[in-house]
C-alpha cells in the first residue's frame, strides 16, 4: 500500500532505540524526510546510520532532552515545520506513590504530558495551514489498565490523553489528526528496565519475571518495535485522515475488555 507521505517531514522523539527508532525507520522507508531526536548522540548516530544504509536517505539527528525548553527549541530548529510529529520519552521508574515528591510529579508531567503538548502547540497550526498533519503520541496501556507501581505514568499520561481528546476534534477539519498509541509489553530497553526494577523490588529473578510477562500475554510473546513502526506509519499516512482522537492499544489482546 502506498502511504502517500513521501517527501513529508517528520520529527520523531525518542528515536535512537525501541519504538521511536522503529517508527523513524518505517517512515524513512516510506520516503519521509526524518529528523530523529534523543538525548545521547552516540546511539542516535548509530540508529541514523543504520536507517541511512537501509533506505539511502540521511536522517537528521538532534541530541536533546525533549522535556526541556532548550531541547524543544533544538528539535524545532532542525525540523521547524514537521508534517508528522511523533512524541515519545522515557516513562518514570516504578515505585510507591507514598515516596513521590512534588519534584517527581513535575518531572513525570514534563516528560509525559507537557513536552508533547508544547510540541503540538508549536506545530499543529502550521500543519493546519498546509492542510496536512499527523501527530502520534507514544503513550502506554497504563492509561487503560493502570498498574499500581506505575503511579507517575498512570497519572501524567492520562493528562496527555485528556488534552488530546479535545485538540484532535478541533484540528481534524484541517486534515491534522492526533492519536495516541498505547503499547502493551514490547521487547525494548524500557521493558527490560521495568523488569529489572520489579526484580529489585520483589527479590525475584529477572528471567523468571521476564518469562512470566511474556507468557501472560494472550499472544504468548512481547510486541516487536517494528509492529509499532508499521502501525504508526499507517496513522501518518494520507489515507488515515478520518482517524483522530483515538487511544489505540497495541498489546497482543492483553486488555481484557470487550469494547
Ligand atoms: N516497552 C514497553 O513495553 C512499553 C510499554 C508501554 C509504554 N512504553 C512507553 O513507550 C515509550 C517508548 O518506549 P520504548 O520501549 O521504545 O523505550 P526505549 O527503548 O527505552 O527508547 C526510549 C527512547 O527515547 C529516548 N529518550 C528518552 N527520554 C528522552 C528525553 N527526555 N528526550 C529525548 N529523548 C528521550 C531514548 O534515548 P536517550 O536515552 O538517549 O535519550 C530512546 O531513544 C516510553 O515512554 C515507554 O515508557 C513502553
Amino acid at each position: 500500500m502506498e502511504l502517500g507521505i513521501a517527501g513529508r517531514t517528520a520529527l520523531i522523539c525518542g528515536a535512537s532505540r525501541g519504538m521511536g527508532r522503529a517508527i523513524a525507520r518505517q517512515l524513512a522507508r516510506e520516503g519521509v524526510i526524518v529528523t530523529m531526536l534523543a538525548r545521547r548522540v552516540g546511539p542516535l548516530g548509530e540508529a541514523a546510520a543504520a536507517i541511512s544504509a537501509e533506505t539511502g536517505t540521511t536522517p537528521r539527528i538532534v541530541a536533546a532532552d525533549i522535556t526541556t525548553e532548550a531541547g524543544r527549541r533544538a528539535a524545532l530548529a532542525a525540523c521547524p515545520t514537521p508534517d508528522i510529529l511523533v512524541t515519545n520519552a522515557d516513562g518514570p521508574p516504578p515505585g510507591d506513590f507514598r515516596a513521590y515528591s512534588r519534584a517527581d510529579w513535575i518531572a513525570a508531567l514534563d516528560a509525559l504530558m507537557l513536552a508533547p503538548i508544547a510540541l503540538m502547540q508549536a506545530s499543529v497550526d502550521a500543519m493546519a495551514a498546509r492542510g496536512f498533519g499527523r501527530v502520534v503520541n507514544i503513550v502506554s496501556r497504563s492509561v487503560k489498565i493502570a498498574q499500581a507501581e506505575l503511579a507517575l505514568s498512570n497519572g501524567a499520561r492520562s493528562g496527555l490523553v485528556g488534552f488530546t481528546a479535545g485538540l484532535a476534534r478541533e484540528m481534524v477539519r484541517f486534515n491534522v489528526t492526533i492519536n495516541n498509541l498505547l503499547p502493551g509489553p514490547f521487547d525494548t530497553d524500557a521493558q527490560r528496565r521495568h523488569v529489572e526494577g520489579l526484580a529489585e523490588r520483589t527479590g525475584r529473578p529477572y528471567q523468571t519475571l521476564w518469562e512470566e510477562r511474556r507468557a501472560a500475554n494472550p499472544a504468548g510473546r512481547f510486541g516487536m518495535p517494528e509492529e509499532i513502526g508499521a502501525y504508526c506509519a499507517f496513522l501518518c499516512s494520507a489515507q488515515a485522515g478520518f482517524i483522530t482522537g483515538q487511544n489505540l492499544l497495541v498489546d497482543g489482546g492483553a486488555y481484557p475488555g470487550t469494547y
